[in-house]
């Protein structure tokens, strides 16, 4: 098989370094076509990566007869059509979470998927393709750990990322801080414990950013969980943290606990100043994540190329964006919230 020809659609925060992925750093892929309603993108887009076509609606690029898949990185509330139209076309389809906004939308978009089976979809979860994580994930699955009992997860944008969200939040939806953020960390609370979220109690706090309020967004927000087994999750999620970017994960069980990042740490550097030890923190997603978004595509186009589905699928994003929505509703009606789950999955 040739190099598998790829349109990207968004090239924001998140879509340009998937276009950079795509381009330079996996192989086996060639970045085709980019599309995005900015002008200014897809004047980047040719310049920075050579792309030979442009676009201003997905439509359109979805038309091109030289495609073999797409990555869908616009706005999270385009991602059900998005899917739903390229896998219609015959192509294959990497989609960054999360995978919709509602539960209707993302259940008739499943349907498609699976009336596709030969094509590939694979949902960006990228975490789940980051060293120290597969790291703990295989300490647990080898019963390490014994059986868990409790997770607590950080995932918290750095403060300097704040002004650029409000616009992002202002000019689409994100579907609030927990289907936006707190997705991953939902995400890898079933993948650690292979089990669903059965409740869950949530609440948020703004404070130091009145413009959050105007968009209607939380600055932080915690969440309590329970799952299937009566294993516990305690997930803080934010966009206030002032020293950097703080993803942090910690596993507690039977025979043992873990932590994945306690300190979000930039690298193995300390710095001896007039501070005292200082050790630069991990500044944006981009950069603590840099090599699992690559590793994520590799897989993508792996999948391709083997005709295989990725381990990540669209019931993960069904079930992640249920949860993410029940703690919305618990914030809102200050309730503990019954999950809808599915035993299977198909
Ligand atoms: P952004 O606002 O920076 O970029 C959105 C891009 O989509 C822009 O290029 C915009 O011009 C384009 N766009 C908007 N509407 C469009 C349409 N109708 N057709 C074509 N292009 C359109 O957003 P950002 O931060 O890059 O987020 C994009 C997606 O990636 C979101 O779903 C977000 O949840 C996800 N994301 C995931 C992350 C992760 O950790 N995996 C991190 C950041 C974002």
């Amino acid at each position: 098989m040739g190099n598998i020809r790829v349109g990207i659609v968004g090239l924001g925060r998140l879509g340009r370094i998937h276009a950079e992925n795509i381009a330079n750093h996996v192989p086996g892929s060639v970045l085709q076509a980019s599309c995005s309603i900015n002008p200014e993108d897809l004047a980047f887009a040719k310049e920075s990566f050579n792309v030979s076509e442009t676009y201003r609606t997905f439509e359109e690029m979805i038309e091109s007869p030289n495609l073999d898949a797409v990555c869908i990185v616009s706005p999270s509330d385009f991602h059900p059509e998005h899917i739903r139209q390229a896998m219609d076309k015959g192509l294959h389809v990497f989609c960054e979470k999360p995978i919709g906004l509602d539960v209707a939308d993302i259940k008739q978009t499943i349907d498609v998927i699976k009336a596709h089976p030969s094509q590939i979809f694979q949902l960006g979860f990228m975490r789940r393709y980051d060293e120290s994580y597969q790291y703990a994930k295989k300490m647990v699955d080898e019963g390490q750990l014994g059986e868990l009992t409790v997770i607590r997860c950080y995932g918290i944008d750095p403060s300097s990322g704040l002004e650029q969200f409000v616009k992002f939040a202002g000019a689409s939806k994100s579907g609030g801080l927990f289907a936006d953020m707190s997705i991953h960390d939902i995400d890898l609370v079933r993948w650690f414990t292979k089990k669903e979220v059965s409740r869950v109690w949530a609440m948020g706090k703004n404070a130091a950013y009145p413009a959050l309020d105007q968009v209607n967004e939380l600055e932080t927000g915690a969440a309590m969980m329970q799952l299937t087994d009566q294993t516990m999750a305690i997930l803080v999620a934010g966009r206030n943290a002032i020293h950097g970017y703080h993803v942090e994960t910690e596993l507690i069980g039977t025979k043992g606990m873990l932590r994945v990042a306690a300190q979000p740490e930039k690298n193995l550097v300390t710095v001896f100043d007039e501070h005292g030890a200082v050790r630069p923190m991990s500044e944006h997603f981009s950069e603590r994540f840099k090599e699992a978004f690559i590793n994520e595509m590799k897989e993508f186009i792996a999948c391709i190329k083997e005709c295989r589905q990725p381990e990540v699928s669209a019931f993960d994003g069904l079930q992640s964006t249920r949860v993410a929505i029940a703690c919305q509703k618990s914030v809102e009606t200050s309730q503990i919230i019954d999950v809808q789950y599915e035993l299977h999955h198909s």
